[in-house]
């Protein structure tokens, strides 16, 4: 088999400021391996809707995330990038797999404790939001889907969502199998190292990098992030140094230098605050091109919204073969012509 026809599949929700934590955690991936692979990627709107979002903010949000993705590098001739609403059947297959997927097991799932927790009320959507991502994920086939480390259990549902399909209905789907990078998979909080940078926590002061930040913006982010007491720049497990070992593993991935070269780029420096200087240094320059080829690409919503369709119609001719293989097993009938419906 060669690479390309290795297909990979992954998305990310328009909810929120995009963070220096998707990136390394994903797009950085994505690009760097598109020209190897046959790749879908997907701004999945229709998940976003589970935190209830402004319409106004939903749609700026669509946007702009779409433009950050083709900004990080995504070749629209090498990946396909669409809009999840944009191929109706994400929706559709969703509810055939709500049927065949037991409500414990997304009731088991850490992201909807977590999401819902001390809630007094939640929607059925954030419960049922593996769902809709296995769906994605099945839909083509996938044979990769490269995600951070957080996503990594709904990854593992889809698969058993699968597996259960297959059983009940015979050979459906493939197996697709979650691929996380090995540094860079959680990039956590710069102000709490225990806790992963987020996008629904960018407002928060000091959290997170947000891919569209100003220089400034950064290093001061940087300059504040939590340590610890010691001075010792070295990578480590132990959790007191969380901030440390989260900076090193941040400069780390942009570098691409090995564990031994990093702590000895560091070996003479006079404190953290040299190190907090160089990660911000080594930020703003990867994310500096990104930045202005995103602000090129807003000049133009007309042209990104055709690129946008242009990616739904070539995810849509492969999604809706598989969502009438599904239906055909699970006994819906087709219609005979679908120019009368
Ligand atoms: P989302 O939008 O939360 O995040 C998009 C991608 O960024 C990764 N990521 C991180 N990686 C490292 N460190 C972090 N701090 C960090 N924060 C986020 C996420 O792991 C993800 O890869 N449910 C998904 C979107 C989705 C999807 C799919 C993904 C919908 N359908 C099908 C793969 C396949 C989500 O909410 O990602």
């Amino acid at each position: 088999m060669t690479n390309k026809q290795i297909r990979v599949f992954s998305g990310v929700q328009p909810s929120g400021d995009p963070q220096l934590g998707n990136y390394l955690g994903a797009f950085r991936g994505w690009v760097k391996k598109q020209s190897e692979k046959d790749n879908f990627f997907c701004v999945v709107d229709l998940h976003a809707l589970t935190v209830t979002p402004s319409p106004e903010d939903l749609k700026k949000q669509t946007r702009e995330l779409a433009a950050v993705l083709f900004a990080c590098g995504l070749d629209p001739d090498q990946s396909t990038l669409f809009v999840q609403s944009h191929v109706s059947a994400h929706a559709e297959g969703c509810w055939l797999l709500n049927c065949v997927t037991p409500i414990g097991w997304l009731e088991r799932m850490t992201q909807f404790k977590d999401k819902s927790e001390g809630k007094e009320r939640v929607s059925t959507g954030l419960l049922d939001y593996p769902v809709l991502m296995a769906g994605d994920i099945l839909l083509y086939d996938a044979d990769e889907v490269p995600v951070g480390e957080d996503q990594k259990q709904h990854v593992e549902l889809s698969r058993d969502i699968a597996e259960r399909f297959n059983r009940l209905y015979g050979e459906t789907f493939k197996i697709p199998r979650p691929v996380i990078p090995e540094i860079g998979g959680r990039v956590m909080g710069l102000n709490d190292p225990n806790v992963k940078m987020s996008k629904s926590f960018a407002d928060i002061r000091g959290h997170a990098i947000r891919i569209l930040d100003t220089p400034e913006e950064i290093e001061r982010s940087f300059m504040r992030a939590v340590t610890d007491s010691s001075n010792e720049i070295v990578f480590s497990n132990s959790p007191e140094k969380a901030g440390v070992n989260n900076l090193l593993g941040i400069y780390k991935v942009i570098t691409e230098k090995s564990e031994e070269e990093v702590e000895k780029d560091f070996a003479s420096a006079r404190g953290y605050g040299d190190l907090k200087k160089a990660v911000a240094e080594v930020v703003i320059e990867e994310l500096r091109p990104i930045k202005e080829k995103y602000l090129e690409l807003m000049k133009d919503v007309s042209e990104l919204d055709r690129l946008l369709s242009v990616g739904a119609q070539q995810a849509s001719s492969i999604a809706f073969l598989k969502l009438d293989q599904m239906k055909e097993k699970m006994g819906l009938i087709l219609p005979v012509s679908k120019e009368l419906i």
